[in-house]
């Protein structure tokens, strides 16, 4: 393999190109077609006046959504290099990648030079994703991932898209990680305060501790930190979540592709199920012994985990909770179960693996701090059944036959052994605000029906995964037991399952709220906003062509959970998905990622440039 040629791969893709999986045997397809179509024919949609029936193998029940219910127009799709709201919205950036935190950093970023590496942390990072809103003291701020890099943009040309020196390697991964910045609103709308004490960027290097259970194992013991608590950095950030005490969780998903190996190491099933190869993306490892799995081997260990940021401290110590288990982290949805207990949902996002459930011992309650909530309690994982009932298998040394450190650093062993359900990739997960409901999107799987999941899980139809080669994705959803999210059962039904009514007429037309006029693919980040409505984020195939036409770019739509209604609110320009959204305290603004976009999006400066948009109604009203 050209490892060159990896860093203009996605994520998902570089995975599978490394870590090719057998298909199935021709056996194991027909067994799994029978029950599939058992349990695609059997299965019925049943929550609540809008809920889609399954018949005949074409969903109906729902009426088809004509936007109508919604306060916009919807827009059409769109295929060029802007972004388009409904008329009566504007929208502008609020901060791209190379932007200023500081003064110091002012005019630092050029279409092409990128940023130099000495002013390369203080200023917003690249490819921007998940986002959460915080006031402090009157302070407004934002914390915002940045996911992972592209080095052909980010690194001087001559470096043709893989760093050639330990500078800029650090380069890399100082564009990575999290900022916090505040931001306030003058006569020309939301701005970033430069200069704020509350200005932060956490990168690759930053500091870190750990706690729960498996803080201080010897799974996560390094020569530089002997005692297994003190790792060094965040990567790979995708999802985000808050918790009820307002502090900001960073999800790590992708970790695997920084660690690679300059000489021998020990592969193993812990290194397999997670990805993690000989060779990384960037070429960390020929640069820093951190990421050389021949150095390090247990360096990999301590990334893939949930991060607890305070951004209403820049001195504030970033904290790995391992109680909440080391998977390709999403995002993390925090709720409370009726007695008090925090429980949080979290998706693990490769194909057939699973989603996860943490639930608190102690319980919390307005004004307390967040204690030790977050590293003393159970890790559950999601089976669901054919007949639209669903249960949360505790991960325990029982269940798993392995140590409580050991099923918590390799989560998605134990989450096997426990026997959870093989999902196409769970993304991000969002809990409705006013009633015990959560939804998860389950952005799409190829190998549905055809592979086994890393771990060698076979992967049938059924269930919330109810086709074969799953190119255009769902969102499942699911109601506890009792209305109490601290239930450990459940019922799920799937909200929207997307396809392309005009070219097919089977399941892979989608769900009878999918029309011609909402159509997308690929459902990924998603968050309610006050008014109980579901706005729905695509990363998926933006080429409008042969499955995927009429679908246009990546798009953000807004979902009425109770009619089933869909309509498109935003298109993306093309080459980027649509990824983080978060409003600001009034509600009048939406804060929206343009993540890795193609052209020269937005400014024309000759390079594009991720970033996030504030987007606003004319009028002033209220948007979320
Ligand atoms: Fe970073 Fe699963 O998206
Ligand atoms: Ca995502
Ligand atoms: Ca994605």
């Amino acid at each position: 393999m050209d490892i060159r040629k990896t860093v203009d791969l996605t994520w998902d893709d570089f995975d599978e190109l490394r870590d090719p999986r057998p298909a199935e045997t021709e056996f194991d397809r027909v067994v799994e077609r029978a029950i599939s179509r058992r349990g695609f024919l059997g299965g019925t949609l049943a929550f609540g006046s809008g809920a889609a029936v399954f018949g005949s193998g074409i969903l109906e029940g729902v009426a088809r959504a004509q936007g109508s219910g919604f306060a916009f127009t919807p827009v059409g799709i769109a295929t060029d290099h802007e972004v388009h709201v409904p008329q009566g919205y504007a929208w502008k950036p609020l901060v791209r990648w190379g932007d200023p935190l500081f003064s110091e950093a002012q005019g630092a970023w050029s279409a092409e030079a990128g940023v130099p590496v000495e002013m390369s942390d203080k200023v917003f990072g690249e490819n921007t994703d998940g986002m959460e809103t915080f006031e402090a003291d009157g302070h407004v701020l934002l914390a915002i991932n940045s996911e992972y890099v592209n080095p052909k943009i980010n690194l001087p040309a001559e470096a043709k898209g893989m760093p050639r020196t330990a500078a800029e390697v650090r380069l890399l991964k100082n564009l990575q990680g999290v900022t916090v910045l505040e931001i306030a609103e003058g006569a020309d709308g939301w701005a970033v305060v430069l200069d704020s004490p509350y200005n932060r960027r956490i990168t690759h290097e930053t500091q870190m501790t750990m706690d729960g259970p498996a803080a201080g194992s010897a799974l996560l013991r390094t020569n530089a930190d002997p005692e297994g608590m003190s790792p060094k950095g965040t990567m790979n950030n995708c999802g985000s979540g808050r918790t009820l005490w307002g502090t900001y969780l960073t999800c790590e998903e992708n970790f695997n592709g920084y660690f690679g190996a300059t000489g021998a190491y020990e592969d193993s099933e812990g290194l397999k199920r997670y990805g993690v190869e000989g060779e990384g993306r960037y070429a960390y490892e020929r640069f820093d012994p951190r990421y050389d799995l021949s150095a390090e081997p247990n360096e990999p260990n301590r990334h893939g985990w949930v991060t607890e940021i305070d951004p209403s401290d820049p001195e504030s110590t970033p904290v790995k909770h391992t109680a909440l288990g080391r998977f390709k982290h999403e995002n993390a949805e925090m709720v409370q179960a009726t007695d008090g207990r925090v429980v949080v949902y979290m998706g693990d996002d490769e194909r057939g693996e699973f989603i996860y459930r943490y639930v608190s011992n102690g319980t919390w309650a307005e004004g307390q701090p967040g204690g030790s909530l977050l590293a003393e309690g159970t890790l559950f994982v999601a089976k669901f059944n054919d007949d639209m009932s669903g249960e949360w298998l505790p991960l325990t040394p029982q269940s798993t036959g392995m140590s409580m450190e050991e099923l918590l650093v390799f989560a998605r062993i134990a989450g096997s052994k426990a026997g959870a359900t093989t999902m196409d990739r769970p993304e991000w997960i969002a809990a409705h605000p006013s009633r015990a409901e959560a939804y998860c999107a389950l952005t799409n799987n190829k190998n549905r029906g055809l592979k086994p999941n890393a771990g060698g899980d076979a992967t049938p139809v059924g269930g919330p995964n109810p086709r074969e080669a799953n190119n255009f994705g769902q969102i499942v959803r699911w109601r506890p037991e009792g209305g109490d999210h601290g239930a450990d059962r459940f019922t799920w039904d799937l909200y929207v399952m997307a396809g392309n009514p005009e070219l097919f007429e089977d399941a892979y037309a989608g769900s009878a709220n999918v029309t011609p006029g909402n159509m997308f693919n690929s459902p990924d980040g998603m968050a309610f906003s006050s008014d109980g409505m579901l706005w729905i984020q695509t990363d998926g195939e933006d080429s409008n062509a042969d499955e995927f036409a009429g679908m246009g770019n990546n798009q953000m739509l807004v979902g009425n959970p109770d009619t089933g209604e869909i309509a498109r609110f935003l298109t993306a320009p093309n080459g980027a998905e649509v990824t983080g959204l978060t409003w600001s305290p009034d509600g009048r603004v939406a804060f929206v990622g343009i993540q890795h976009p193609g052209g020269s999006w937005p400014d024309g400066a000759g390079k594009p440039r991720s970033a996030v948009i504030a987007v606003w109604r004319e009028d002033g009203a209220r948007i979320g």
